[in-house]
C-alpha cells in the first residue's frame, strides 16, 4: 500500500470520510483556487468577510504558504476544504472553509481537529476567531467543534476564544 493509499484507508475507517488532511503547500495554488471558485459567493463571504468576486494571486499565496494551515483532499486529489491559522496577540487565530458540495459531511470537523493539533504543536494554548452572528452554520459548527468556547458578541460579529485542549478529537 502506498503511503497515500494507507492515509485514505485510515481516514475512511476512522472518520468514514474519503478525505485526508495534510499541511498546505505552495504547490496547492491551483487546487486552492479551484476550491474557492467552486464555493458559492456566500461561503466565500462567510470565510473572508469581504465580497470576493475574483480570487487574487496574493490571497492564494497567503493561503498556500508553508506552515499556514491544512487542506482536506478528496480521493480524486481535489482540495475540498481548508483551515488556516496565524498569530493574533499570542492566540492562534483560526478560520475554516469547506466548499458547498462537501458541507455537512464532517470535513469541517476533521479540519478543525487538524488545525487545533497544528496550533498546539506550534506552542499555542488558545485559539480565537471571528464569525458572523447570522452565519447559522458556523455558529452551530463552533458549538459542536469547540464546545468550551467563550464568546464576545459585538455588532454583527461573534469572536470566540477556546482552550485548544477543549477541541474534541
Ligand atoms: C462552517 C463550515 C466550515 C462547516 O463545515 P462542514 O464541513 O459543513 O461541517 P461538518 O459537516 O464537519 O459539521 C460539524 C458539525 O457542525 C454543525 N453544523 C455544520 N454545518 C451546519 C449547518 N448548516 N446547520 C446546522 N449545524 C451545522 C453540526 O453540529 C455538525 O455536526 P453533525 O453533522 O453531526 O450534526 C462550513 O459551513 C463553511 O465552510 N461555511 C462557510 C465558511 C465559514 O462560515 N467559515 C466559518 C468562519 S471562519
Amino acid at each position: 500500500m502506498t503511503p497515500l493509499t494507507a492515509a485514505f484507508a485510515h481516514a475512511i475507517t476512522t472518520t468514514l470520510l474519503p478525505v485526508v488532511t495534510r499541511a498546505v503547500a505552495p504547490t496547492d495554488m491551483a487546487e486552492m483556487r479551484a476550491m474557492l471558485e467552486r464555493s458559492s459567493s456566500e461561503t466565500r463571504y462567510r470565510r473572508f468577510m469581504v465580497p470576493m468576486p475574483r480570487i487574487g494571486d496574493a490571497l492564494l499565496r497567503r493561503l498556500t504558504a508553508a506552515g499556514s494551515g491544512a487542506v482536506a483532499v478528496a480521493l480524486d486529489g481535489r482540495i475540498v476544504g481548508a483551515a488556516h491559522y496565524g498569530d493574533l496577540d499570542g492566540d492562534a487565530e483560526i478560520a475554516v472553509i469547506v466548499e458547498d458540495g462537501w458541507q455537512r459531511h464532517g470535513v469541517g470537523r476533521v479540519l478543525m481537529r487538524d488545525i487545533a493539533d497544528r496550533a498546539h504543536a506550534d506552542g499555542y494554548a488558545t485559539a480565537t476567531g471571528c464569525i458572523l452572528r447570522d452565519n447559522r452554520a458556523a455558529n452551530r459548527f463552533l458549538d459542536a467543534t469547540a464546545p468550551g468556547a467563550r464568546s464576545v458578541y459585538d455588532g454583527p460579529y461573534r469572536t470566540f476564544f477556546v482552550d485548544l485542549s477543549l477541541i474534541p478529537g
